[in-house]
């Protein structure tokens, strides 16, 4: 595989662009404000965005589904993969910085203080496994970002969309015209979203969860159809519907990382028991 730009890490983490997501739709923001996006990227996260636009190809895509879809990295349980993920520190302040466990945990607990199904909470709990891909020596630009299709024409409302003029795709006329290589409302299932950690997690989980969980985990960083109503062509009624799920379970995602941080051992016991209703001790990776 040929990378068009270097593979270098421009964010000193990966939560640097969960925090800049949650910038741009910062509560009470208006939507006319996403336009000037611009002024709240970094230096660090603007090259993630370019590295990210200029090599999510097709291609690139397709040949990722493959390898990950054989779940060939062996077996472990949910707790031996949170405990892995929990192991991509950095290096900034611990006392501000939440660990990708508790973060996993804030989401999931203000699911569950809202009084939503077992279910849901549990989506909230696994939601950011697949990050995960980081560990396994993926690079930054294709485990987190918000995802877009790829094989048709690049919607406007993906943020900094020059970007993808550096992206091969750009001049393979067969993928930007609108439906590209796809037909209308042919469904997102069929469709291919940049890979990241959200396909990932979707991948593994997929036979555990109840499909709205499935919807929430596999398109939580599709923010241009998400947020902004783009690709609607390509969904179906079906998609329609799920979606208000995926949108129901956004804002945990987005706000909840200024809460509390949980106490985990007072809590443990109950997503002991979560975990096990869903999930066999150990599920292929
Ligand atoms: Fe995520
Ligand atoms: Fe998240």
């Amino acid at each position: 595989m040929s990378s068009v730009t270097t593979d270098h890490a421009p964010l000193a983490e990966l939560d640097e662009w969960d925090d800049f997501v949650a910038t741009r739709y910062k509560q009470g923001k208006a939507e006319e404000e996403f336009r000037n996006y611009r002024a709240d990227a970094n230096p660090t996260v603007t090259e993630f965005y370019r590295l990210n636009h200029a090599n999510q190809t097709l291609d690139f895509i397709l040949k990722k589904k493959a390898e990950f879809a054989s779940l060939a990295r062996g077996e472990k349980s949910i707790w031996e993969m949170a405990d892995y993920l929990n192991t991509l520190v950095d290096d900034s302040d611990p006392d501000t910085d939440v660990t990708q466990i508790e973060h996993l945990l804030q989401t999931s607990e203000a699911i569950r203080k809202d009084g939503h199904p077992r279910w849901f909470v549990l989506a909230g709990f696994v939601h950011d496994l697949g990050k995960v891909l980081c560990l396994y020596g993926e690079p930054q630009w294709a485990v987190v970002g918000d995802t877009f299709p790829a094989g048709c024409a690049y919607s406007d409302q993906i943020v900094f969309p020059e970007f993808f003029a550096a992206n091969p795709d750009s001049k393979v006329p067969e993928y930007q015209t609108k439906y590209g290589i796809y037909s209308p409302n042919c469904g997102l299932d069929n469709i291919h979203l940049s890979w990241g950690h959200d396909e990932y997690i979707y991948t593994v989980t997929k036979n555990y969860l109840p499909e709205p969980a499935q919807y929430m985990l596999r398109y939580h960083s599709f923010y241009p159809a998400h947020k902004h109503g783009a690709y609607r062509h390509l969904m179906n009624d079906h998609d329609e519907k799920m979606f208000e799920w995926v949108r129901k379970f956004n804002p945990y995602d987005l706000y909840s990382k200024g809460l509390e941080r949980p106490n985990v051992k007072e809590i443990m016991p109950y997503y002991q028991d979560l975990v096990a209703e869903f999930f066999p001790a150990k599920i292929a990776w």
